[in-house]
């Protein structure tokens, strides 16, 4: 099996991850208001898996003959909570993207597919985890707005 284009898409992950890091982090220190008490957390913990992943996948392209890259891709910075949580999601559902992609190239390495499959699954869940909280978030910023109307 060649592994210079599964070492290739890997890359491609870690560079995600780095960013991933960096605009988690980001947007922990950046929330404000209210809902910084729950969010901060929320973001950390999304920088914390982030950098969990990188360095899972930069061993893993070191063991096959690679060189990990130390680049990122741009950072999206926001102040606004809900505008966070949609960068959120679509850094997860990117990240989603990328892990199929690098398993359709791992087919035929079993123990790569099932390492590509662990970090997918948790990909999946950060998108379901963004998915739930942007439903609810939407729901109680509405009811807010509603209420302070009201009053
Ligand atoms: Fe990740």
């Amino acid at each position: 099996m060649d592994y210079t284009k599964v070492i290739e898409k890997l890359n491609e992950c870690l560079r995600h991850e780095w960013t991933g890091v960096a605009q988690y982090a980001q947007a922990g220190f950046l929330v404000s208001g209210l809902w910084r008490e729950v969010y901060s957390t929320v973001f950390f913990d999304n920088a914390q898996e982030s950098f969990g992943h990188a360095k899972l996948v930069g061993e893993k392209i070191t063991a096959l003959g690679g060189v990990p890259t130390i680049e990122r891709k741009s950072v999206k910075q926001s102040n606004d909570i809900t505008e966070m949580l949609n960068n959120g999601l679509e850094f997860e559902s990117a990240a989603v993207k990328l892990y199929n992609e690098a398993l359709a190239l791992a087919e035929g390495d079993r123990a790569l597919v099932v390492f590509l499959e662990d970090i997918l699954k948790q990909e999946q869940e950060g998108v379901d985890e963004f998915t739930l909280i942007l439903r609810g978030h939407s729901a109680a910023a509405t009811e807010s707005k509603s209420a302070s109307k009201a009053g």
